[in-house]
């Protein structure tokens, strides 16, 4: 059977990571046909070919729009800035090719709404870059829960810091651009919510706060120029199911470098899960007698499907990439009609309206129902 032909727009961070996965999709899960890099676009012709021979895609274009024409080209994978994420999608949906999008799926709700809608109508395979939901560990937590090994859930609490930004003299890039969204809520809560929808469900209602550490940044040239969004957010929610929830995202978080902490509470017990130890969780069961109990730190292991297909050996350990190599196994999984664990562009949707009602309920200063 031929492999999926792949064209790729961007090749910066998450660029190499979808490039990364669909070099490694076919050898370590052994069960799919090879796809084919067929060609990969950048921002000139120069950059294309030096990237397209690094990544190892066939051809190269200055014009991504040369992607959609393609007829051996079946999946596109959008990685370019977030600004261009609804025309691209769109683009490739309605020619006729499967779409693999980074989060989030765009700045305005009324693009992603679009994104949905030209889902629908194409009926293709469109799924977006939420690999945290991917682990192995996130798997059987969500497992762990279903099982009630912790009993009925009443709180939530999520974080995720990183401190990319947390230098005042960062340069200004596109991230503090109002063009690339609201800040923390739509480049970093979009990942606990994408985790939060796969153990618990979305937002029922939400207020939140937003701050701006700094309010201008260097830029290259020499300059300084305002910062347009907010690298901090906090907000209480409300989940779908009545848990009580707290989320809070932080771009400039000095000495946190993928934190994305979970701590959940039952009436039996506790898990707790950090992307930072991202092949260990916690459990903590209210059962036995007192003198012993305390949380336990499991380590992944080839009965944490599907860390099996990588790693023989368990607590070994599997990083980033390979979320992503377990996330492209899925959106080939939903191509050839399979379940897939994949956060689609409908259910993508309900995270950007969360996003969209967070950010309200901060200029309103009030509780929103999402
Ligand atoms: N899933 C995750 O964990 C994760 C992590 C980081 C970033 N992201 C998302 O990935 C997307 C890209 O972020 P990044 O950090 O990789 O950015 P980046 O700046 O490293 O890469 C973006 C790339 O897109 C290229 N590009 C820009 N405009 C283009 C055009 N018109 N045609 C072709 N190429 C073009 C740029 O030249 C660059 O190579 C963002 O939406 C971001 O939110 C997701």
């Amino acid at each position: 059977m031929s492999g999926l032909g792949i064209g790729l727009i961007g090749t910066g961070y998450m660029g190499k990571c979808h490039a990364l996965a669909w070099n490694g999709v076919a050898s370590t899960f052994g069960d799919v046909a090879r796809p084919r890099l067929v060609s990969l676009a950048e921002v000139d012709a120069e950059t294309a070919t030096r990237k397209a021979a690094e990544l190892g895609f066939a051809k190269s274009t200055g014009n991504w729009r040369d992607l959609l024409d393609d007829p051996d080209i079946d999946v596109i994978s959008v990685t370019t800035p977030n600004a261009f994420h609804a025309e691209m999608a769109v683009a490739a949906l309605e020619a006729g090719k499967h779409v693999w999008c980074e989060k989030p799926m765009a700045p305005a709700l009324v693009d992603a709404e679009r994104m949905a809608a030209a889902a629908r109508r194409a009926g293709k395979v469109a799924v977006m870059g939420y690999n945290y939901i991917q682990n192995p560990v996130i798997r059987h937590i969500r497992t762990l829960i279903q099982e009630g090994a912790i009993g009925a859930v009443n709180h939530v609490r999520v974080e995720m810091d990183e401190d990319f930004m947390a230098d005042p003299q960062a340069l200004f890039y596109w991230k503090s651009e109002a063009s690339s969204g609201y800040g923390a809520l739509d480049d970093f809560a979009v990942h606990p919510l994408s985790l939060l929808s796969v153990l618990f469900g979305h937002p029922k209602s939400v207020i939140a706060d937003m701050a701006k550490p700094y309010a201008e940044r260097p830029t290259a040239a020499g300059g300084a120029r305002k910062v347009e969004n907010h690298d901090l957010a906090s907000v209480l929610m409300r989940l779908e199911g009545g848990v009580s929830a707290v989320l809070m995202a932080n771009r400039s978080a000095w000495g946190r470098k993928s934190r994305i902490a979970l701590q959940i509470y039952g009436s039996k017990g506790a898990i707790l899960f950090d992307q930072e130890r991202m092949n260990e969780f916690e459990l903590y069961q209210a059962s036995g007698r007192s003198t012993e109990q305390g949380f336990a730190r499991v380590l992944t292991a080839p009965a944490h499907k599907p860390y099996d297909r990588f790693i023989p050996a368990p607590g070994h350990g599997l990083g980033f990439n390979d979320l992503k190599i377990i996330e492209c196994r899925e959106l080939i999984g939903a191509i050839q009609g399979e379940s897939a664990h994949v956060i689609d562009f409908q259910q993508g949707l309900r995270i950007e309206q969360s996003v969209h009602a967070m950010a309200r309920s901060f200029v309103e200063r009030r509780w929103i129902d999402v």
